[in-house]
């Protein structure tokens, strides 16, 4: 039994998906990951949409949690990860977070609904918690 449960946590970790992998294969030909406010303004005229340090810490701030006990940080990564998963599948300017002045500069982002459900949650997870500790200043 022990050995069952060890061979499937094995086959499991082999098959794990990386979101950073997910990230960088479907996403930087238009977000940048990492970088400061100064250097963006600098590409300003070339970038496709906003930076993915900008939108993490925009999402993390606009979507509040008040559920007041141990469980809100976790609760608070589940409605971040939800909604980035949902906008991937169904983007749309009526419910967007991103600032307007990036809004008014791009187009609405093309629906990324080719990336399998396991791809959609790596990527959301890894947006949510890479920039965790990262500023876009
Ligand atoms: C063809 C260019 C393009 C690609 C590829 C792309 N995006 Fe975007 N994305 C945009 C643009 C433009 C915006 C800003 C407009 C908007 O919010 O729809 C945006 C906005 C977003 C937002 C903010 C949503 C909000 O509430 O405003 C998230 C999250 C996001 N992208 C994640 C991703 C992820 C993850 C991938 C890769 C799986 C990806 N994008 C691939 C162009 C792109």
């Amino acid at each position: 039994m022990k050995k069952t449960l060890l061979l499937i946590s094995l086959v499991a970790s082999l098959f794990a998906i990386d979101g950073g992998e997910v990230f960088q294969k479907n996403c930087t030909a238009c977000h940048i990951g990492m970088i400061s406010q100064a250097d963006f303004m600098k590409q300003i005229k070339t970038v496709q949409a906003p930076p993915m340090v900008e939108i993490s810490n925009r999402l993390r701030n606009t979507i509040q949690i008040n559920a007041k006990n141990e469980n809100e940080e976790d609760i608070h990564r589940f409605a971040v990860i939800s909604y980035i998963k949902e906008y991937l599948k169904h983007p749309s300017f009526n419910y967007y977070m991103c600032n307007d002045s990036a809004i008014s500069r791009f187009d609405v982002m093309p629906a990324q609904d080719h990336l399998s459900e396991e791809e959609l949650q790596a990527v959301a997870e890894w947006i949510y918690d890479y920039f965790e500790d990262k500023e876009f200043k």
